[in-house]
């Protein structure tokens, strides 16, 4: 059975239904908004989340749950080691006194992205805030013994129609018609969650244990992943520009965190959509759900 953290954020709700087909899994999401399909506990306090594991005692834990704004962990810096370090402290003692794995989502930006590509074993340098405490969360889930910590790039993909998503913001953005500014210098690698969802469970499956890298093998700016969108999609993309200066944001970006993926490439498991593949079953999966994206 697999306790599915942060089951309520994009990538929650694409892992679950895919796991869901043929495992039992259940959620946890902080708030009521997952309308009482999941377990609401507050992951920073540690009373509620013992009382959940110890009700009910999964084989495996996926925690997912974060704080993933980069800028927003600038501002929250307590409550960013908290959920990522502390909590997946407390998870990881749990996994190791009842024999259960745990599965640590980290990111990227662990790295400082002065030297891609970086394998599975490279050092960790991060930059900002959410990448320092994504790092200390890494060692904090080697504590439950069976773990396995992957790292991700920017996620794309489809679940509803009000979800948090890149796909949406960036075609409500396009039928505005108003004029965007778009970074065209760090590179990105944009990768389908449903891919990373299907790559997990097979990881599980097979047994494997440690650090792996999974993403998308298309390497594009910002400026450039809203074209392609634009692009798929049909809608105009007169309105949006090269950004002339670098990064403004609050929290420092790495240019590129080239993720390999040598231990997970090395299994023969399935491979990952490219971004224009992706995002043609983005949209063959809007079109199922009778979501009209040049309406919104
Ligand atoms: N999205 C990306 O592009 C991206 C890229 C690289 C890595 N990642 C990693 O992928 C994972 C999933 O990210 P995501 O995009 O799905 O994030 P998300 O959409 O922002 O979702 C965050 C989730 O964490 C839950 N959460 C936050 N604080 C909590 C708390 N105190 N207790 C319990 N649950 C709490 C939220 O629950 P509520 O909804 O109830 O608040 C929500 O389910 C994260 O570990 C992130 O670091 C994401």
């Amino acid at each position: 059975m697999i306790l599915l953290t942060g089951a309520s954020g994009f990538f929650g709700k694409i892992a679950w239904r895919v796991w869901s087909a043929t495992r039992e899994v259940y959620g946890v999401c902080r708030t009521n908004t997952c309308g009482g399909r999941f377990f609401a506990c507050d992951l920073t306090n540690p009373g509620e989340v013992r009382a959940l594991l110890n009700r009910l005692r999964p084989d495996v834990i996926v925690h997912a749950a974060a704080v993933r704004d980069p800028d927003l962990c600038e501002r929250q810096k307590e409550y960013a080691w908290r959920l990522h370090v502390e909590a997946t402290r407390q998870l990881a003692a749990w996994c190791r006194s009842n024999s259960a794995c745990l599965v640590y989502i980290s990111t990227d930006y662990v790295f400082d992205g002065n030297a891609p590509p970086y394998a599975e074993d490279a050092p960790v340098n991060p930059l900002n805030v959410y990448g320092k405490t994504k790092a200390e969360g890494e060692h904090a889930a080697r504590e439950a013994g069976e773990w396995i910590v992957v790292r991700i790039p920017l996620q794309y993909g489809y679940s509803q129609p009000d979800d948090d998503s890149l796909v949406l913001k960036v075609l409500s953005a396009l039928r505005s018609g108003e004029t965007y500014e778009l970074d065209d210098r760090q590179a990105r690698y944009p990768t389908l969650s449903d891919d990373v969802a299907v790559a997990i469970l097979a990881l599980l499956e097979r047994g494997e244990r440690g650090i792996f890298h999974l993403r998308g093998p298309s390497r594009l700016t910002r400026y450039e992943i809203w074209c392609k969108i634009a692009e798929v999609f049909a809608m105009p993309m007169n309105g949006l520009r090269r950004a002339p200066g670098g990064l403004t944001q609050a929290a420092r970006r790495p240019l590129d965190c080239e993720l390999k993926m040598s231990r997970y490439d090395a299994l023969g498991l399935t491979p990952f959509h490219d971004f224009e593949g992706g995002l043609k079953w983005v949209r063959e999966a809007m079109q199922r759900d009778g979501y009209d994206w040049r309406v919104g």
